[in-house]
């Protein structure tokens, strides 16, 4: 098949620097050769890394308590044109980031060109310790990388075009076609927004009761079949045992086995239109170690959600 890669080195949705470099560590680590070689997709798009200096403007104060919004707007308006394109060719889309404000623009990219080559609603399937669902009242940190899905939804909207405006009705995804999987640090605002909006959600508690099988099984029954996939998976998801480098690790996580499990099963239903991984911060690690570590988990969750298997 064909694959469009966006590779966004970009770090404004938060405030540690380092996540600019995730899509750098895991290309160098030979991701798209294998991908190409051992996986057989004719790659398309970003060879070398975007870092979108030059979407930065001279100022960018707080707005509505948002951390530079105008940057993160900016960038993200330019990211969803970019998945579009690939999207409306009939690629399948990677985009590597980065840190997750950046499901934004991939968002909104891929939802307009699949309903307009096919007529459909993606679902998405955010694989994630946190929901990410933050409207700019309800966020305590001003992080647009903790209010991707507000805006992807149209919870959160402005009319300005600087700041987010120009997210339009038809780049909009459902509320009603969203699963989330592997959530264990929700902010009580967002509780209060997953409840009020009937949000299908897996957390960690309903990954151990059920075991990641049944999970998916009831994940992929919610958004039912024959629905295009965009799956958007923050690494942070991941225990920080197989993924210490990342700005925001919470314990309790996914072992690197259900991760691989959530993105073969994805792929295996024949539905994937996109898929972001995001979160990897390689100065962030301890150790050398575990930002290799990391990385390497990162790479696999791709490699599975492309195909490979284990037999
Ligand atoms: N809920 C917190 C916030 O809104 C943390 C978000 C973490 N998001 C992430 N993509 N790692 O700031
Ligand atoms: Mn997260
Ligand atoms: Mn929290
Ligand atoms: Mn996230």
């Amino acid at each position: 098949g064909d694959l469009g890669v966006v590779a966004v080195g970009f770090s404004g949705g938060q405030p540690k620097a380092g996540v600019d470099a995730g899509p750098a560590a895991l290309i160098d680590s030979g991701l798209l050769s294998e991908i190409s070689n051992e996986l057989g997709y004719r790659i398309h798009g970003d060879q070398q890394v975007k870092l979108y200096k030059e979407l930065v403007p001279a100022s960018d104060p707080d707005y509505r308590g948002m951390k530079n919004p105008r940057t993160v707007s900016a960038v993200n308006k330019q990211l969803a044109s970019q998945v579009y394109e690939h999207a409306s060719q009939g690629r399948l889309v990677l985009t590597l980031g980065g840190d997750h404000s950046i499901a934004i623009g991939t968002l909104a990219g891929s939802a307009k060109a699949i309903r307009e080559r096919l007529n459909r609603d993606i679902a998405v399937i955010w694989v994630d310790a946190h929901s990410d669902i933050n409207t700019p009242e309800t966020s305590d940190s001003g992080n647009i990388h903790g209010m991707p899905v507000a805006f992807a939804t149209g919870l959160a909207k402005d009319d300005n075009e600087e700041y987010f405006g120009w997210i339009k009705d038809d780049m909009r995804m459902s509320v009603k076609k969203l699963v989330y999987i592997g959530l264990r640090d929700v902010d009580s605002g967002e509780k209060k927004i997953l409840r009020d909006n009937g949000i299908k959600a897996f957390s960690m508690f309903d990954v151990d009761r059920h075991g990641i099988g049944r999970v998916m099984e009831m994940a992929l029954a919610h958004i039912g079949t024959d629905t295009p996939i965009h799956l958007s998976f923050d690494v942070d998801a991941l225990d920080p045992m197989w993924a210490p480098s990342t700005g925001t690790p919470v314990r309790g996580g996914l072992t690197l086995r259900e991760g691989d499990y959530i993105c073969e099963s994805v792929h295996q239903t024949g539905q994937l239109v996109a898929i972001d991984l995001v979160e990897v911060n390689p100065s962030l690690a301890a150790t050398e170690a575990g930002a290799q570590e990391t990385v390497r988990a990162g790479c696999s969750l791709v490699r599975c959600a492309l195909g490979d298997t284990l037999l």
